[in-house]
């Protein structure tokens, strides 16, 4: 039994980091989706405390995380940092809640399921420690898409390069590519008015300045020289699609894009697949759009992911070369956590 709560009923919701970037698209989409909430809590950190935000026609006063009581509510869904879901997520669960955990803290505890709604909702029936992991936005947005090529082809291999928005990075990084674009611009401004020197903003947040570039090293090294991000794509792959040992190559990329993460992805399959019935199976896969330019902008504020670009990948016997976007706040984390709340709502 995947579904925990009768869908005639109205459960009590939580978000903790409901003034972030993520929590605020959940309570959104809370609203937008009419999940069934009976009352509505919202938790930050003590700095918010005590402040107000409307939602759905109340006011609704944010509580501090750490020392509230979760006793009475049924689903928390977490977006507030690694540590703080570490800390947090089993007082909650132990208080007799369903913690859904957007951060990467539990994703890759085997006792903590790790689910993208359309591909392995079956992993929901088993929640040994109440908690239910919401995979990282870059791996998000390829499940959907390889789910149905993998079932009809299995996957062999997979080599990603991917093209991801700052907005990943919460509201900070946000902030860090407004501020040095604005520096950019009035410099390239002053320039062509008074002559020569390029203009370079500090670094903040990432190795290099975000504005006007590229960043090839997306935060903390791991295993082998790999980032912990594309060790991320690789592991939560494996477990989402449950193929223990695939192969992945991951090289992750910031780029100067608000929201939208795009990855380029090389798959190869143990049997022929042509590039005619990979997208007759993606224009009837759940969640998945076939477009014929999928870009960033297309995607943003978009639920589905969008793949196109699909063509024969010749260096290996079987293999496909394929482009995806999808909306890295939407999809790539408080979507699909909604999403998972609804499963767990029969929905
Ligand atoms: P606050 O706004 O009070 O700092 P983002 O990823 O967009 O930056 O958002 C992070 C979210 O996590 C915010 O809601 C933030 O609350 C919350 N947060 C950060 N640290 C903690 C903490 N120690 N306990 C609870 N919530 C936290």
């Amino acid at each position: 039994m995947v579904a925990r709560f009768s869908p005639d009923v109205r459960v009590n919701v939580g978000v903790v980091g409901a003034t972030g970037l993520v929590g605020s698209m959940m309570r959104q989409l809370l609203a937008e989706r009419n999940f069934p909430v009976g009352t509505l809590r919202l938790f930050a950190s003590a700095r918010s405390a005590g402040s107000q935000v409307e939602w759905n026609g109340q006011q609704i006063t944010i509580e501090d995380a750490s020392t509230a009581d979760y006793a009475g509510l049924d689903i928390v869904f977490f977006s507030a940092g690694g540590s703080t879901s570490k800390a947090l997520a089993p007082k909650v669960a132990a208080a007799g809640a369903i913690v859904i955990d957007n951060s990467s803290a539990w994703r890759s505890d085997p006792e903590v399921p790790l689910v993208v709604s359309e591909v392995n909702p079956h992993a929901l029936a088993n929640l040994p420690k109440g908690i239910v992991a919401n995979p990282n936005c870059t791996t998000m947005a390829a499940m959907p898409v390889l789910k149905p090529l993998h079932e009809a082809a299995g996957l062999k291999r997979l080599i990603v390069a991917t093209y991801q928005a700052v907005s990943g990075g919460g509201m900070e990084g946000i902030d860090v590519l407004a501020r040095q674009q604005e520096a950019v611009t009035d410099r390239a401004r002053e320039l062509a008015f008074h002559g020569d020197g390029e203009f370079v903003p500090a670094p903040e947040k990432w190795a290099v300045p975000i504005a006007n570039n590229i960043v090839p090293l997306n935060y903390v090294l791991g295993e082998d020289g790999y980032t912990e991000e594309e060790l991320k794509l690789r592991d939560e792959s494996r477990k989402i699609l449950e193929i223990p040992g695939l192969p992945v190559s991951g090289t992750c990329v910031r780029v100067p894009v608000f929201t939208g993460h795009g990855l380029s992805i090389n798959a190869e399959f143990e049997r022929d697949i042509d590039v005619q019935t990979a997208l007759g199976l993606l224009v009837r896969a759940p969640g998945v759009v076939v477009s014929d330019v999928p870009n960033a902008l297309e995607a943003t504020g978009a639920d589905p992911v969008f793949v196109g670009r699909v063509r024969p990948d010749r260096t290996v016997d079987h293999g496909l070369a394929l482009f995806v976007v999808g909306d890295n706040l939407r999809k790539g984390a408080a979507l699909n956590a909604i999403q998972i709340g609804e499963v767990l709502c029969g929905r």
